[in-house]
């Protein structure tokens, strides 16, 4: 965490004036973004963790570790250089500068994560109209930069919202305004009224952004009616959605995987965003986004608004790291391009992780009493309602005494809310973690509601 105040050598006497740093510039002199809590929360949340390694995390949303190999790094890198040389026809030189050089701001895995998108989402997608990203988060960053043009826009987001996507629509000056979620995933009333209110203000509402999948942090799904009377919504109000879709590979035992709203959307409506993070490895630092948009240029030309969206990451990270693209694509390959095959050992474990954790809240608090928790049908997250309220002073006493690590639900809603919730995280424990989570988890919750320990 940042110190407020270092004692000089020689100290003065602590919380005396001049015990308070020199500094050169005022947070207020910056970008207003590096103030805000949406930026604060993710360093807040690792800082967190960091300070207490002992406690059990249910907090991370990381994969899971065992299943990490850094041996196979080589043979997908080795995969990916025989598909250059085989598949595509480049000699040796041509093979080296795509790996090594400066490369297509576009990417260079494009083909084959469109070729994944066909094998496991039946989706078709040209490949000119992706762009690969330096993981999903700049995905999210360059489609808001893009779509920020006027001080009038507005974003909606369904409530409560990732905080990546809060933050960078705060690094572009984009407002991010709020629509129920509800059981449903997204309100539709509420997501309609919204944007007439917005437009009767004078605002522009340029997009909603939605996870129809397994949702971080709701673990909410929406059922393919909704999706297609969410799609005839955006039509109707001539709204683009921006679908996230990092978890919609892992459903819970015996559960169908749904059609993604891109894969149902017939007119463009939606820009979908896509990571490796949680499907090949989340160091490799590789997301993408999907943006068929037909955008008509100022010279008369027409082309994907994954062409904009490549000139703003030309300023931003020039072009995504060939070799991270080419272990990826190599892990692509390693499974005829779909992702499906390629986890059925981790989706296998993050099932049998979910149902093992809602079972485990089950055995440890009555059915029908005051904490209450969502069954998600699939993804990492499961939300556990509680009957006081829930902050980042009560995540350290958790962490600090009972040896556990939660997210505060209020990290995900406008600053300020109130929230009487918690998230928790299947993705990087075993079972007995889960079970030793649980109870410490169970003895907080019950020494809260009995007053035990309250600041006086
Ligand atoms: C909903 C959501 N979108 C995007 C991301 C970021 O993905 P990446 O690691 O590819 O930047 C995450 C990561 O946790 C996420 O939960």
């Amino acid at each position: 965490m940042a110190a407020r105040t270092r004692p000089r050598p020689g100290g003065c006497a602590p919380g005396s004036e001049a015990d308070v740093e020199p500094v050169d510039l005022a947070v207020t002199a910056l970008h207003g973004s590096v103030d805000d809590p949406a930026l604060n929360s993710m360093n807040f949340l690792n800082e967190v963790a960091q300070h207490y390694p002992e406690a059990v995390s249910l907090a991370a949303g990381r994969p899971y570790e065992e299943f990490f190999d850094s041996a196979l790094l080589h043979a997908h890198l080795d995969r990916f250089r025989r598909h250059l040389a085989d598949d595509l026809g480049l000699d040796r030189a041509q093979v080296d500068r795509t790996l090594l050089q400066y490369g297509r701001t576009k990417g260079i895995v494009h083909h084959l994560i469109a070729r994944h998108l066909a094998v496991d989402e039946r989706m078709t997608v040209d490949p000119e109209t992706i762009v690969v990203t330096v993981g999903c988060q700049e995905a999210m960053f360059l489609v808001l930069r893009a779509l920020r043009a006027d001080p009038a826009d507005v974003l909606f987001a369904v409530a409560p919202t990732y905080v990546g996507l809060t933050g960078a629509a705060r690094l572009v000056d984009l407002p991010v305004r709020p629509v129920a979620g509800g059981p449903d995933g997204v309100d539709l009333a509420d997501l309609r009224a919204g944007v007439r209110r917005a437009r009767a203000e004078g605002l522009r509402p340029r997009a909603c952004y939605v996870m129809p999948d397994f949702a971080n942090p709701s673990g909410v799904s929406m059922d393919t009616a909704h999706r297609r009377r969410l799609l005839d919504l955006a039509a109707a109000e001539d709204l683009l959605l921006i679908e996230d879709n990092p978890y919609g590979l892992f459903p819970a035992a015996g559960t169908d995987r749904r059609p993604t709203l891109k894969a149902l959307d017939t007119a463009r409506r939606v820009v979908y965003l896509g990571s490796f993070a949680k499907t090949v490895l989340p160091g490799a630092r590789v997301g993408y986004v999907v943006a068929d948009q037909r955008v008509g240029g100022s010279d008369g030309t027409v082309g994907p608004l994954a062409d904009q969206l490549a000139k703003i990451k030309s300023m931003v990270t020039v072009n995504t790291s060939p070799i991270s693209q080419a272990v990826i694509g190599g892990a692509l390959l390693a499974h005829d391009c779909s992702l499906v095959a390629a986890n059925v050992r981790e989706r296998a474990a993050y099932a049998r992780n979910l149902g093992h954790l809602v079972d485990g809240l089950a055995r440890r608090f009555p059915v029908g009493g005051p904490v209450r928790w969502t069954v998600p049908a699939g993804g990492f997250f499961v939300v556990v309602t509680v009957p006081f309220p829930v902050d980042d002073a009560l995540l350290h006493r958790s962490a600090r005494e009972y040896g556990v690590l939660w997210t505060p639900m209020a990290h995900f809603y406008d600053a300020g809310t109130p929230v009487r919730a918690l998230r928790l995280s299947v993705s990087a424990v075993t079972p007995a973690q889960i079970d030793l989570g649980l109870d410490r988890l169970a003895a907080l919750v019950g020494d809260v509601t009995a007053g035990v320990g309250a600041p006086a």
